[in-house]
């Protein structure tokens, strides 16, 4: 279906009341695959024993961690209580952790409040013993549009590391065609070329990720109702990276879905977790449309689609509020 948005669910209660009975989930609820893949749990990434409640003691080889960052969404913590915060289910990651693993975390910086969470954050995790090994910048397509400033088009990521885990290269290049033909370096005495040394046509994404489209409603994937959702593609470059068949990728702050969606697509196993029912929902929903139907989201319609149709309450609330009416359905021409 065409053309039915549906707003952020997150800042609207009335929204978020009128789409609870359609969830699945409360909290505590763990959803198990049937295909004995997948687990989604309703939990709360900071205080649930997620080792006890989630893996079941199963560890992950990959943890890709995306927490409200303290600004833009959510309330915003005081950043000592949000670094206590963070050290609660970080601590809660690690003991998910394989001894052989990586550990990723996607973290803000707020630029008008001394960059906090970021550099708290960096220095709090000293006190864990992962190893420090990157800090990632992925290019947002869009930034938040400023006059009197830089604009702003980064998302921060960073990459640490337990024990020695693997890190397959070939995730590490990107579909950017290598054009640079220059020479480049002198080897045995002679000038190579560029292409000559690598090992591939594509240059390799480093630590600065400039090939990644932000999801916006055209996209596939995209997943109306959220609003922080990261595409699938760097999602896969991390997994692909660091794992392999059959592991299990760790996320408990799961919101659209996507590194459950990328662990399916990828053969790998997922664990995810978000303390809201209704993302909760979101997420299985988006397993179950792309195994229904191999679509990875609903492009410019939304998971509760049917519902909306179905309850005349939800149907005139959207109206009313957002004036997003049901589209009307196209019927197949009569010849
Ligand atoms: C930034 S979003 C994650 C986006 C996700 N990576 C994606 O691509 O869709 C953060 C999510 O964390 C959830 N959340 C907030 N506090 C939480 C907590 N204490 N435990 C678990 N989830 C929490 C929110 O409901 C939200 O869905």
């Amino acid at each position: 279906m065409k053309n039915f948005p549906l707003p952020r669910i997150d800042n609207d209660e009335k929204l978020r009341e009128l789409l609870i009975p359609y969830c699945r989930f409360k909290r505590g609820d763990v959803w198990i695959d049937p295909l004995g893949r997948h687990k989604i749990g309703c939990l709360d990434a900071a205080e649930d024993n997620l080792s006890e409640k989630l893996t079941g003691g199963e560890k992950s080889s990959v943890a890709i961690q995306d927490p409200p960052y303290n600004f833009v969404a959510f309330e915003e913590k005081d950043p000592v209580n949000f670094i206590n915060w963070c050290r609660r289910w970080v601590e809660t990651t690690n003991i998910c952790l394989a001894e052989n693993s990586s550990f990723y975390i996607w973290l803000g910086a707020d630029q008008n409040n001394h960059f906090q969470p970021l550099a708290d954050f960096i220095i709090m995790m000293r006190d864990f013993g992962f190893d420090s090994r990157s800090f990632i910048t992925m290019r947002n397509q869009r930034g938040y549009g400023t006059q009197k400033n830089w604009m702003s088009v980064r998302q921060e990521l960073l990459y640490y590391t337990k024990g020695q885990p693997v890190f397959n290269i070939e995730a590490e290049y990107t579909d950017i065609p290598k054009i640079l033909n220059g020479y480049y370096k002198t080897i045995n005495g002679q000038k190579t070329k560029n292409f000559e040394r690598s090992k591939s046509e594509f240059i390799r994404a480093g630590n600065v990720w400039v090939d990644i489209q932000q999801v916006f409603y055209r996209m596939e994937e995209n997943v109306n109702g959220c609003y922080a959702q990261k595409p699938l593609k760097c999602i896969d470059r991390i997994i692909l990276s660091g794992s392999n068949k059959d592991d299990i990728v760790l996320d408990s702050f799961a919101h659209s879905g996507a590194t459950l969606l990328s662990a399916e697509t990828l053969g790998r196993r997922c664990f995810t977790s978000d303390l809201d029912p209704v993302f909760c929902e979101i997420t299985l929903r988006r397993l179950e449309n792309y195994r229904a139907t191999g679509k990875p989201g609903w492009q410019n319609s939304n998971p509760f689609e049917e519902e909306i149709i179905q309850d005349k309450k939800l149907k005139d609330y959207l109206s009313a509020n957002y004036g997003i009416e049901v589209p009307v359905k196209e019927e197949p021409a009569v010849l």
